[in-house]
C-alpha cells in the first residue's frame, strides 16, 4: 500500500515513519512542506493526482497556537481548507484519511474527560482551524479523526525539551498549574494510528493521549525529577506554580482538556501507557 504521510518532519510524522520502517510493509510518501504545501490547494491536488496514495495520514498542521491569533488566514488555510482537498481525494478514490486533531477543539469548561462526541467549542484560532479541518475531513465516509493532546518527542520542539533547555539556563522557573491535560508521547500516538489502520473499528472520532492527568507544572516537575535521576540534568531549577493569568499568552488555552480515550483504545486493541512511563522512555532516548 502507498501511504502519504504529511508533516513528515514534525514530531508525529517522524514517529509514523520510524514505526513503518521497522514494519517495512508499506511504501511511504513523505513530501516536504515545500513539495506538498497545505497552503496551496493546486499543489495538493497535482501531487495527489500524480502520486495516487492508497491512504492519507494528515500529520501536518499549523501548530503555532499563539501566532495563529494573528496569522489567521494561514492557520485556517493549512488546518482547515487544505483538508477539504484531502477529503475530496478521499471521497473520489475511496481512500482512508486519518486527520489528526487536538484537545484545543474544546473550551476546557467541562471538568470531566471529553468523550469523542462532545460538542466542540474552540477558544482560539488554532482550535477553530483544527475544528474546521475535522468538519472538512468528515465529509468523506473514509475519514477518521484522531484527537490528541500535549504532544512531545525526542524529535522536534516541545514542552519537555523547552523545560530541559531552560533548566540549563535558569535557577528558577515558573510554570502554570491551573491548566490540566494529558501528555502524549508522539511514539505512542504513531503506534495508535498504525494500529487504527490495521484494525478499523466503527468509531469515526477517536481520542488518543497517554494515560493519566497532570498540570503543566506537574509535567515540568516530572521532567526535572526523571531527567535528574537519569543523570541527564546537572541543575534542577526551583519550580514555582503560577496561575494562567500570571503568564498571559495571545491565545486562550482550555483549563481542562483531558480526553476520554477509553473507548478509542479499546476499539484499536491497545492499552494506553501511563504518561510518566512514556516520559521516561522519551528521556532515555535524549542525548
Ligand atoms: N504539538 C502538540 O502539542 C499537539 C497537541 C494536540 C494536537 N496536535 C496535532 O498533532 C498533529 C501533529 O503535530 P506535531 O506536534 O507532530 O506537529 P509539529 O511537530 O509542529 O510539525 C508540524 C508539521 O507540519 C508541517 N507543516 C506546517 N505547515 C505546513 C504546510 N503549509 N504544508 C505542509 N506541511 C506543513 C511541518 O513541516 P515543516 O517542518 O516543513 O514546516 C511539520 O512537518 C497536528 O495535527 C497537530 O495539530 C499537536
Amino acid at each position: 500500500m502507498k501511504i502519504l504521510i504529511t508533516g513528515g518532519s514534525g514530531q508525529l510524522g517522524y514517529h509514523l515513519q520510524k514505526i513503518a520502517a521497522i514494519d517495512g510493509k508499506h511504501e511511504l510518501l513523505c513530501p516536504s512542506s515545500a513539495v506538498f504545501d497545505l497552503a496551496n490547494s493546486e499543489l495538493i491536488e497535482s501531487f495527489l493526482a500524480s502520486n495516487r496514495p492508497d491512504v492519507i495520514i494528515n500529520a501536518a498542521a499549523y501548530t503555532a497556537v499563539d501566532k495563529a491569533e494573528t496569522e489567521i488566514d494561514l492557520a485556517m488555510a493549512i488546518n482547515g481548507s487544505a483538508v477539504e482537498s484531502l477529503a475530496n481525494y478521499s471521497i473520489e478514490q475511496q481512500c482512508p484519511l486519518i486527520q489528526v486533531s487536538t484537545d484545543f477543539v474544546f473550551d476546557g469548561q467541562q471538568g470531566i474527560p471529553y468523550a469523542p462526541q462532545t460538542k466542540c467549542q474552540p477558544l482560539g484560532i488554532y482550535g477553530e482551524s483544527k475544528y474546521l479541518g475535522e468538519q472538512a475531513a468528515l465529509r468523506s465516509p473514509y475519514a477518521k479523526i484522531v484527537r490528541t493532546s500535549w504532544v512531545y518527542s525526542e524529535h522536534g520542539s516541545n514542552f519537555v525539551k523547552t523545560m530541559l533547555r531552560l533548566a540549563a539556563e535558569r535557577e528558577q522557573l515558573s510554570v502554570v498549574a491551573d491548566q490540566v491535560g494529558s501528555p502524549s508521547y508522539a511514539g505512542n500516538l504513531a503506534k495508535f494510528i498504525w494500529q487504527l489502520l490495521e484494525s478499523p473499528g466503527d468509531q469515526i472520532i477517536l481520542h488518543c493521549s497517554d494515560a493519566g492527568v497532570c498540570s503543566w507544572y506537574d509535567f515540568a516537575h516530572s521532567v526535572f525529577d526523571l531527567a535528574s535521576s537519569m543523570g541527564k540534568l546537572k541543575n534542577v531549577p526551583q519550580l514555582t506554580a503560577i496561575r494562567s493569568d500570571e503568564y498571559p499568552t495571545p491565545a486562550k488555552r482550555p483549563s481542562y482538556s483531558v480526553l476520554d480515550c477509553s473507548e478509542s483504545y479499546k476499539s484499536v486493541g491497545l492499552t494506553p501507557q501511563q504518561w510518566r512511563e512514556a516520559l521516561t522512555v522519551m528521556l532515555e532516548k535524549l542525548n
